[in-house]
């Protein structure tokens, strides 16, 4: 069911504008630390203090708890931090959390240190094998299970589902990360998760100026006492910076609709390539989870992963490529070229980047709104140059 993002957006009064004396025509920007109580006897709730709460972030928590199902919100200023709260929230130390073994560098990183400090427990699983996923949670005490779908940069469907059914029966809670995908494409909620959190940082905000991220939880009792801890340790997304993502939501489904069209079109050039060895593209039928993705996705994310044969090609890819700024992050308006195992997972080793089959053949593309036949041009012209060229 696909969700009218901007009839949600229109009916809640302040992000519409609607409460505001001026007649304002979107959510003012409520940047002030402090509220006069006095002054506060007629107002719908009161204010105190802005880490504890503030009316533009507020406003921005209502879209994203509607938009995802949820029954709460919290916004906080990075993805990370939104995974640090949720850490924080469902675990206590010498608890055990199972994995979904292609994570983001950055959760590893947090995982790590949540084991060196509270002697919390980390299980990595492949969670497209559905029995190895029910024998842990089986032998194991796990109080969280944990997955992106698509995971990064792997590109792997998990089934939410089938997981949270298992996550149900064994009474563990369900975390998904749904940056990649976002609540214009699914709604892990809806598929029985306990919580969504995600970066507005990438496609949500979409312009690339701003961090920010948000915990969504299923329950009020669960959203309360993360908003409790947000407010605890001082993780609120400031108003101006709520202002800025609040700029790419009416646009949001029609970009990652367009940006889903022109990674298509890149991606079946890109398969056909012989200095190419595998193309990963979730909408892509060659995807092996190709059923799946299209079942559950309702827009594709713009995300492209490509191993290329040789490893000596890729910095010549990188280099001779024009439109493709080699960035990290993602679901920007702008092309990217990133290499995972020297960029976004450069804090795993070398052994730890083969576990999580990461590859140093591996680059992963985020396509953004250009015409996909400039993109396609750019490609080839990167090829080109890089027949001729004697530096790698
Ligand atoms: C899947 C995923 N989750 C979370 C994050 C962290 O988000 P942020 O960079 O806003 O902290 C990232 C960052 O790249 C990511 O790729």
């Amino acid at each position: 069911m696909s969700i009218q993002l901007q009839t949600l957006l229109a009916n809640i009064p302040l992000y519409a504008g609607l409460t505001d004396a001026y007649g304002a025509t979107h959510l003012p920007v409520y940047n002030t630390a402090t509220y006069d109580l006095k002054r506060q006897q007629d107002t719908e709730k009161t204010y105190d203090y802005s880490r504890s709460d503030n009316p533009t972030r507020n406003a921005l928590e209502k879209v994203f708890a509607l938009a995802e199902e949820g029954a709460s919100c919290t916004c906080v200023n990075s993805g990370l931090a939104a995974i640090k709260l949720l850490i924080e929230a469902a675990t206590r130390a010498n608890d055990t959390i199972l994995v979904e073994k292609n994570c983001y560098g950055g959760t590893f990183r947090m995982l790590k240190i949540a084991l060196e400090q509270f002697n919390i427990q980390t299980l990595y699983v492949d969670f497209t094998q559905e029995d190895a996923v029910e024998a842990h949670l089986k032998n194991h005490d796990v109080r969280l299970v944990w997955c992106e779908s698509p995971t990064n940069p792997n590109l792997k469907i998990i089934d939410l589902v089938r997981i949270a059914a298992l996550c149900r029966q064994y009474d563990a809670l369900l975390a998904v990360d749904n940056s990649m995908a976002t609540f214009a494409s699914q709604q892990p909620l809806l598929a029985g998760a306990d919580f969504s959190i995600f970066s507005s940082t990438k496609f949500i905000s979409g312009h690339g100026s701003v961090t920010a991220g948000a915990v969504v939880s299923k329950t009020p009792e669960w959203g309360e006492r993360i908003a409790y801890l947000s407010n605890a340790y001082g993780l609120a997304q400031s108003p101006f910076d709520c202002y800025l993502v609040s700029l790419g939501l009416p646009t949001l489904i029609q970009r990652m609709k367009a940006q889903e069209q022109s990674a298509l079109q890149l991606a079946r050039y890109l398969e056909q390539q012989d200095w190419v060895e595998t193309v990963l593209f979730p909408g892509l039928p060659s995807h092996p989870q190709y059923d799946l993705a299209t079942a559950q996705l309702r827009i594709i994310p713009s995300i492209i992963s490509v191993t290329l044969r040789e490893a000596g090609m890729v910095s010549g890819i990188v280099r001779n490529l024009r439109l493709f700024g080699q960035k990290v992050s993602f679901g920007c308006a702008d092309s990217r070229i990133e290499l995972p195992a020297d960029m976004s997972h450069a804090s795993l080793s070398e052994a730890e980047l083969n576990a999580h089959g990461l590859s140093r053949r591996l680059i992963r593309l985020s396509v953004g709104l250009e015409d996909s036949r400039d993109l396609i041009r750019d490609f080839e012209n990167a090829v080109k140059l890089c027949a001729i060229c004697e530096v790698c």
